[in-house]
């Protein structure tokens, strides 16, 4: 039997998700706002979970009704029979969203369908499940707007942004699954040389890799949230799991190639390298961002997100690094493909690129810029 069910991403990032849910095949693909709606079966979820670059979580609807008050609110979590999701010996936590409704807010809605929920349990069985909020079996989502409220199942369980790979943080991480919308979003072909000038721990360059042999993000993590749902078929995933592996396949060429200037930074994308099986794959060079190569007429994309100066006086130090960096993108790199994000809008601007696309993300909190393109000249080199 068909499900709903949505699939959750960074803001800004919805097209992306929603290209891959259709690259997927997943049915009636829609994309909404914070994320993309789809229909299918739970084997569907498990290969969105598996699959997905730049999903966070995939949930499955549960039920849906109008919620103008607690008890209303109570009745309707109480509809759904709960022991076909979880038994009373389990545990189980619920993340409350409230906007624009009579009730608003959101710890009390998720108090009110924890309630419901229990008091089923204790009705029928006599005993009730345990709340937990690090490790439950059973997360619900509970998504109230406008007075309409949908439950939904967490079938993710950890952030998918969690890959499995990283060994190493760094001062300033990027997501794995922001990382890999900028691969994708910069139209790379999983073929031509790209280059991270900034590389840090690593993240666009392991996800470059991935992109490029087809491995499945999730194939690095130890669990899903959806192994623990009552009738969880572990010898199909498991299937599922092995075909996604055996369709892996490098090009026979690879040009992937990271500089940075701290050491200590560059010995942790190594681990991070290591891990994700990518290590063969990489060169990584301790080098000034501004030597990275440069070839008149070659084919490379550049993805990068440059240091943009998150605290009080780091900027000013940052106008030369991108005054440099502009123009030598300019003037030596004409025709190369960039995909480079930025979180500081007056700097992005001092890099004088022509042309960009700019499209407007989020890096955990802090808003960005994501300028997309291919690199022009100079306005005097044109002349
Ligand atoms: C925002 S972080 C990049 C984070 C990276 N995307 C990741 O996922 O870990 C910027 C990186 O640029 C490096 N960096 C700053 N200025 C540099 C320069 N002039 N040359 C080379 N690397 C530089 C820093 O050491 C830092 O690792």
């Amino acid at each position: 039997m068909n499900s709903h069910f949505f699939i959750t991403c960074a803001p800004g990032l919805e097209p992306i998700l929603h290209e891959e849910c259709n690259r997927l095949r997943l049915g009636k693909v829609e994309r909404q706002v914070g994320g993309v709606a789809f229909q299918g079966r739970i084997e569907d979820a498990w290969r969105a979970n598996l699959e997905l670059r730049t999903a966070v979580r995939v949930l499955m609807r549960v039920v849906r009704f109008t919620a103008r008050d607690a008890d209303a609110l109570h009745r309707g979590a109480s509809s759904v029979d709960w022991s076909k999701y979880m038994s009373a010996a389990g545990t189980l936590v619920v993340d409350g969203h409230a906007k624009d409704s009579e009730i608003d807010h959101s710890l009390f809605v998720a108090q009110r369908v924890k309630d419901a929920i229990c008091d089923q349990f204790r009705a029928n069985d006599g005993r009730r499940p345990s709340v937990d909020k690090e490790d439950p079996d059973l997360r619900i989502v509970a998504h109230l707007t406008k007075n309409r409220c949908s439950l939904l199942i967490d079938t993710s369980g950890v952030s998918l942004h969690k890959r499995g790979w990283r060994k190493f943080q760094g001062r300033a991480p990027l997501s794995e699954t922001l990382a890999a919308a900028m691969v994708l979003r910069s139209g790379w072909n999983g073929r031509a040389p790209l280059i991270d000038p900034f590389c840090g721990s690593g993240t666009i360059l392991i996800e470059a890799a991935l992109i490029a042999g087809g491995v499945a993000p999730g194939s690095f993590r130890k669990s899903f949230a959806f192994e623990r749902l009552p009738g969880f078929r572990k010898d199909a995933w498991e299937r599922m799991r092995e075909e996604a592996r055996a369709r892996v396949k490098f090009p026979s060429k690879l040009t992937l190639i990271g500089l940075d200037q701290s050491a200590e930074t560059l010995e942790g994308a190594r681990e991070n390298l290591a891990s994700a099986g990518a290590a063969d794959l990489v060169t990584l060079e301790q080098k000034d961002a501004l030597r990275f190569p440069a070839k008149s007429g070659w084919n490379a994309w550049i993805v990068t997100n440059p240091p943009y100066g998150e605290r009080v006086g780091e900027v000013d130090r940052l106008w030369p690094l991108y005054r440099q960096l502009g123009e030598k993108l300019r003037d030596q790199c004409t025709g190369y493909h960039i995909a480079l994000l930025s979180g500081n809008t007056k700097l992005a601007r001092s890099l004088k690129l022509d042309g960009l696309e700019t499209v407007a993300l989020k890096n955990g909190a802090i808003d960005c810029e994501l300028l997309v393109g291919e690199l022009q000249a100079s306005a005097a080199e044109k002349s």
